[in-house]
């Protein structure tokens, strides 16, 4: 049997396993100093005064949007091509998605578009930085501004990326981070909320953990949302690896760019103001491509290349989404971008001879 190149690997070093030995043999398991420290050096790595580490990037989210004050009779814009956790955390707050087309070359939210699907009931934008790509942060921001609308940076796949030298996260109202196995970088499963504001940060704590401003001293509703020390532990190992995780992701990307040849297959574009931490590596097949993408998919695991669809449906024509009465909806850009899309494996676990083999299977299609 041939061995599968993964799509995503997770890298984690006998330091990680030594500190979480650290913590399981502290007696202290649950939220704790590790979590205080991880949010501090977070916040740091960012750029941003505060970091509240929650259980999940779809709990950072869901907790973001109630500290804001989304609820029901408001709309919030959100791209259609994306994870479906950027258009459910809405409907958590029993506000209504509004879905937005992306840019064809960025996979990216459309302020074209945007500004089209602005209504007096909107209150905020989701703008997501997909597969690791910042979306353009001045035209939203710009938008956002003029009407008055929160931006929420939905940065589970950007780590690290970086605006006109600034790293995502420090952009909008507030910014949601995932550290789910596959991310840049990982605590198993895990995520983060970022912002400069006092307030808000202060409402995000509290709805993580039982609206409890002190010890059974209960505010506000709140959930079960937080981080244990185990998590946070792991984290602050991976933190400091993120940069080298990230350089390689960049190499290895920029490595297929320079030795992918086939006619129809197009490599990920990159934007000059950004700095792209490649979470994903995600090539379009176009329609001179001289197969199926289906077909494409099963050569390359049949040639030991892993590879996956993200995302294979624009979240509108999901089957719950279809229930909700999005039947009418039309992104035409996502719609063919998920017709057209593949990922391929560019994780830092890659080695020389990996990176070969998948310039080898694809080039001698
Ligand atoms: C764009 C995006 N948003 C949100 C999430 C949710 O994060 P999590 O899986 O940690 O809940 C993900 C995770 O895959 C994601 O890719």
């Amino acid at each position: 049997m041939i061995e599968m190149i993964p799509v995503a690997y997770p890298l984690i070093g006998e330091d990680e396993v030594l500190a979480v030995s650290e913590v399981l043999k502290s007696g202290m398991l649950a939220q704790g100093k590790n979590v205080a420290r991880f949010e501090e050096e977070f916040a740091s790595y960012i750029g941003v005064e505060h970091a509240v580490a929650t259980s999940s990037g779809t709990a950072a989210l869901d907790v973001a949007l109630k500290a804001i004050g989304i609820g029901e009779g408001d709309e919030v814009i959100v791209p259609s091509f994306t994870f479906i956790a950027s258009a459910n955390s809405i409907l958590f707050q029993g506000a209504r998605p509004v879905f937005v087309d992306v840019d064809r070359t960025t996979f990216n939210i459309d302020p074209d578009d945007l500004l089209e699907k602005i209504t007096p009931k909107t209150k905020a934008v989701i703008g997501v930085h997909l597969f690791g790509h910042p979306f353009d942060l001045k035209a939203i921001g710009e938008i956002c501004d003029d009407h008055n609308l929160y931006l929420i940076e939905d940065a589970a796949q950007a780590h690290g990326a970086e605006y006109n030298g600034k790293r995502v996260g420090g952009f909008g109202t507030i910014g949601c981070f995932s550290f789910y196995a596959t991310k840049n970088m990982t605590t198993g499963e895990g995520g983060m909320i970022t912002t400069d504001d006092d307030e808000l940060a202060g409402r995000c704590r509290l709805i993580r953990s039982h609206g409890e401003r002190e010890k059974y001293n209960h505010t506000i509703l709140g959930y079960n949302l937080r981080m244990t020390d185990i998590q946070a532990a792991i984290g602050i190992i991976q933190l400091r690896k993120l940069e080298e995780f990230n350089r390689k992701r960049i190499k290895n990307a920029e490595y297929l760019n320079r030795h992918l040849r086939m006619e129809g297959l197009i490599t990920p574009h990159k934007k000059g103001e950004v700095k792209h931490v490649y979470h994903q590596y995600v090539i379009k097949l176009e329609d001179d491509f001289p197969m199926s993408r289906d077909a494409f998919c099963e050569y390359l695991r049949s040639n030991g290349v892993g590879c996956a669809v993200h995302y294979p449906i624009p979240i509108y024509e999901q089957p719950l989404y279809q229930q909700l009465g999005y039947g009418e909806q039309r992104c035409p850009v996502a719609s063919a971008l998920a017709r057209k899309v593949l990922s391929l494996p560019v994780h830092p676990a890659l080695t020389e001879e990996d990176l070969g083999h998948i310039i080898e299977v694809i080039n001698n299609l």
